[in-house]
């Protein structure tokens, strides 16, 4: 089958998949921290661009939607960050887990299973953190300088093993596209569902933002990740085993080409900004925020309370992780506005 198919099923199929069986998957306890989790100021950010869309399209209803919202803890922050008027609000996840934990966390949200549940047809914000780095994936392999494609099949032993078979053209056109110059032997991942997924949501967004938060980074800053690939799995926080060992019971996860995203969101007539997501945050203010608590953190130190003392620290320690540049900071935020 081809990789796609395999790693759809690792991710999603009804009894087996990743996200749709077990527990909440970003958690502490879970299987990995993202930046939403790591500090509350990833959301009250982001609610200043929601606040500024707002202001900007002046529309009688204004939506907020987040897909792959996982436990809540981007939305819940991003809306008690939101001044009034307050707006129509969906929360979007694959996993039943998530859905169960957002209805409880954002009752006042619609709550649904995948982007096409979303209105057809809406003025606001769609955001999301760590989802395209989920969405099935070919993979292509040069060899002879020309591309192949790895599908999956289970070999005379009964284990899962990937062979090699001519491309289909989107994908060699794809990989042509977006991973030239990718010396024999080199493998890349094809990103094409991802691309499906952003034209589906600007269509949805009559006018406004869509902002999307993940690892990865341009066609370019890529090159040199082609000769392994970046396909790799998570569990427990740390890298798991090869994709095809544990089929179920990891995530599976690719850097994403936001070279690739940007093309497609700017053909679907949006504006297009990528960004580093350091950069982003800082942009809408919070290396502001971080100082502010250095300051509230050092007037407390010579006469305050100190277990007020060691929260602030926590509370700036915590923001200052969403901007390391070598962690969180140096993920890619994709800006596209109607
Ligand atoms: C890495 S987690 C990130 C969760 C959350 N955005 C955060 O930053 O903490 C990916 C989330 O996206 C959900 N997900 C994965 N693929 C999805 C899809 N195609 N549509 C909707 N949700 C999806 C998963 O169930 C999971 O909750």
């Amino acid at each position: 089958m081809p990789f796609e198919v395999f790693m759809r099923a690792c991710l999603y199929d009804p009894d087996y998949g990743f996200f749709a069986t077990g527990p909440l998957r970003s958690t502490k306890g879970g299987d990995f921290l993202t930046s939403p989790e790591v500090s509350p100021w990833f959301g009250r950010i982001i609610a200043r661009h929601v606040q500024e869309e707002q202001r900007r399209l002046a529309a009688e209803r204004f939506t907020v939607a987040e897909v792959g919202a996982g436990s809540g803890s981007l939305i819940r922050p991003l809306l008690a960050a939101l001044a009034a008027p307050t707006p129509e609000v969906w929360v979007v996840d694959a996993s039943p887990a998530a859905r169960a934990s957002l209805e409880e966390q954002v009752p006042s949200a619609g709550v649904a299973a995948a982007l096409d549940d979303l209105p057809e047809s809406f003025i606001g914000v769609l955001v999301a953190n760590e989802l395209l780095d989920n969405l099935p994936v070919a993979l292509a392999l040069r060899a002879a300088g020309q591309w192949q494609e790895r599908r999956v099949t289970v070999n005379d032993h009964g284990r899962l093993v990937l062979v090699p078979t001519a491309a289909r053209t989107e994908v060699a056109e794809w990989a042509d596209r977006y991973c030239a110059g990718t010396p024999d032997g080199g493998l890349v991942e094809v990103q094409l569902e991802a691309s499906t997924w952003l034209n589906d949501a600007l269509a949805r967004l009559d006018r406004g933002s869509l902002v999307v938060f993940d690892y990865g980074g341009t066609a370019e800053e890529l090159a040199p990740r082609r000769t392994q690939g970046t396909l790799r799995t998570y569990r427990a926080h740390h890298l798991g085993p090869d994709p095809l060992d544990e089929p179920g019971e990891t995530d599976v996860t690719v850097d994403v080409n936001f070279t690739a995203l940007e093309e497609v969101a700017r053909q679907a007539g949006a504006s297009v900004e990528v960004l580093r997501q350091d950069d982003y945050l800082n942009a809408w203010g919070l290396s502001d925020v971080v100082s502010d608590l250095r300051h509230r953190e050092l007037s407390l130190a010579r006469d305050g309370d100190p277990m007020e003392r060691l929260r602030l620290r926590s509370e700036r320690t915590d923001a200052e992780t969403l901007l390391h540049p070598r962690g969180l900071g140096d993920f890619r935020v994709l800006v596209a506005q109607k």
